[in-house]
């Protein structure tokens, strides 16, 4: 399977998980979603990006680009956590539509392209690490 499948499938699960929450504004149903995402980037970062790398030998802009963007993205949960259970519309409308072009960005244009630049090897190992700890 490749990267780009294995990730629209774990991007799919993030989305329920969100909908749960945009549905019936519960803390636990926050905190639920935001360890998940947390979990979710851990794995990129740890998994996904630091072997495409070094498989490559070299740094990719892209994936300093999404680094950064997880990182605004998990101080929006924090801020939205602080205001919950009232007051955090607004952060979360942003955090929505800042996960929903994070992860659109992923599907369309990241994951595709190092599908293409990995070897069938590189990208099993890749594939591998990931449902170990899913
Ligand atoms: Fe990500
Ligand atoms: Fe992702």
């Amino acid at each position: 399977m490749s990267i780009t499948n294995l990730m629209i499938d774990e991007h799919k699960k993030i989305d329920e998980y969100l909908k749960k929450f945009l549905e019936r504004f519960g803390e636990a149903h926050f905190k639920f979603f935001e360890e998940k995402l947390r979990e979710h980037f851990g794995m990129e970062k740890g998994i996904i990006f630091t072997l495409t790398e070094k498989f490559l030998g070299k740094e990719l802009n892209e994936i300093f680009k999404l680094k950064e963007q997880h990182k605004e993205i998990l101080v929006g949960l924090a801020n939205i956590r602080k205001k919950l259970p009232d007051g955090a519309k607004d952060l979360i409308q942003t955090l929505v539509k800042d996960l929903s072009a994070h992860t659109r960005y992923e599907e369309h244009f990241f994951y595709p392209k190092i599908d293409d630049m990995l070897d069938e090897e590189q990208k099993s190992e890749i594939t591998q690490e990931i449902r170990k700890i899913l």
